[in-house]
């Protein structure tokens, strides 16, 4: 007899950004003339550059014609991409073999598979507030327990409180794994130099490993601010890194990221290389590569064209950013994040809690959001806004906000 992997019971509700859009859609229902202007999922809107719609394009066309044509490809990612990947990070003074980069079809699917890699035994750490993927994903794998007063009983919550810059706290206790993201998703916070090194240390005392999201670097302007945590001495000895084309060159449908196990990387049961291998066996078990077209794309982003192009895109969306954090900041909200990072983290007026403060936001002022409780217990009382976005439709939605919020 089938039976169910009861984990699955111990996931709360919704995902977050599904019960954000049921929760609109029922506002839609009883307000049918009503037009919500939406800053909740980081979802990119601008049109790709021409040297990544060339890129894509070629791909398209290489199906065409037999001679080009290609069908599965290597379940690690095409070699020329892999390399241009390699480079890429050289240029950042970030020394990474194309055999330890594996691509994608996205951060977020990497996130959640890369602890397959590992024991069920290991301790989770995350941050709290959290992207949920990280912990939804340990749920699923058993390493959760009972969930109880808003956490789960077997994950370690790293603090990540405004007193120290919504950057998490060291662990105090054991733990094996730790996720990372910086740019912080959601509190748009930029990790140190300083801040990633003492976690690397930490990392390497106690041979625990950091997955280290990275899916937000390419908003990182100031150059003091690390855009890999390979750029901090010992971390290929003890992180991972995923990262990803959607937020940086908008293929957030065209689906492409990639996957960094270095060959230094070892755990307690490990040797050198292992972990690579592990990696790579899952994925040629599990996952038969990305879009030939997708990757064909990426090798545009990476073109020198494509990259400044690219920015270009990147540059708009701080704009963004930045009227938004302006634009609140006059009204006298207390706001976070918004600089070298698209999310605008602010501080619910009023004692408000995350998910009052999102109705009254929808109902005020048509603007949709995303409540912070939904990243974890010490995101109550904060809300998430994106800056990904028309310029048109983040402007109305600030002014709309100005003129109807009562607070
Ligand atoms: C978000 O809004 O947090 C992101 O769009 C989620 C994601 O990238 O999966």
């Amino acid at each position: 007899m089938a039976t169910i992997n009861k984990n699955y019971k111990t996931l709360q509700a919704g995902y977050l950004f599904s019960e954000i859009a049921k929760r609109t859609k029922v506002f839609l229902e009883k307000n049918k003339d009503a037009k919500v202007l939406r800053l909740g999922i980081g979802n990119t809107t601008e049109a790709l550059p021409k040297s990544v719609i060339d890129g894509l394009g070629l791909g398209v066309s290489k199906l065409a014609n037999v001679d080009t044509y290609t069908g599965y490809g290597d379940e690690q990612g095409d070699t020329r991409l892999r390399a241009a990947l390699s480079t890429w990070y050289k240029n950042m003074g970030v020394r990474i073999d194309p055999l330890e980069i594996f691509v994608s079809d996205g951060a977020k699917t990497d996130s959640a598979n890369i602890s397959s890699i590992f024991g069920n035994d290991n301790v989770v750490a995350v941050s709290d507030p959290v992207y949920p993927v990280y912990v939804d994903s340990n749920v699923i794998q058993g390493r959760g327990g009972e969930f109880k007063n808003g956490r789960y009983k077997n994950i370690v919550y790293l603090d990540s409180l405004e007193e120290n810059g919504f950057f998490p706290k060291l662990p105090d206790k054991k733990v094996d794994l730790i996720y990372i993201c910086s740019p912080n998703n959601p509190t748009g916070a930029v990790a140190t130099r300083d801040q990633l090194k003492r976690f690397v240390n930490w990392a390497l005392k106690h041979k625990a490993i950091i997955i280290f999201d990275a899916a937000y670097s390419f908003f990182i302007k100031d150059k003091n601010l690390p855009r890999s945590i390979y750029e901090i001495p010992g971390a290929r000895k003890c992180a991972i890194e995923i990262s990803s084309f959607s937020k940086w060159a908008g293929f957030t449908g065209v689906r492409l990221g990639w996957t960094i196990v270095p060959m230094d990387l070892i755990t307690q049961n490990s040797k050198k290389g292992e972990l690579n291998a592990m990696w790579n066996r899952r994925q040629t078990t599990m996952f038969n590569g990305a879009s030939n077209i997708a990757q064909e794309g990426g090798l545009a982003v990476l073109s020198k064209k494509g990259q400044r192009e690219s920015g270009e895109i990147i540059d708009y969306y701080m704009e963004n950013a930045r009227l938004i954090r302006v634009g609140l900041e006059k009204m006298g909200l207390k706001v976070f994040g918004g600089k070298n990072a698209p999310y605008i983290w602010l501080k619910t007026p009023n004692g408000l809690s995350s998910w009052e403060f999102f109705d009254k936001l929808l109902n005020e002022a048509r603007v949709v959001g995303t409540p912070g409780a939904g990243f974890g217990l010490l995101g109550e009382g904060y809300f998430r806004l994106s800056a990904f976005g028309h310029r048109e439709n983040v402007k109305q939605a600030i002014k709309s906000i100005q003129e109807n919020l009562k607070i």
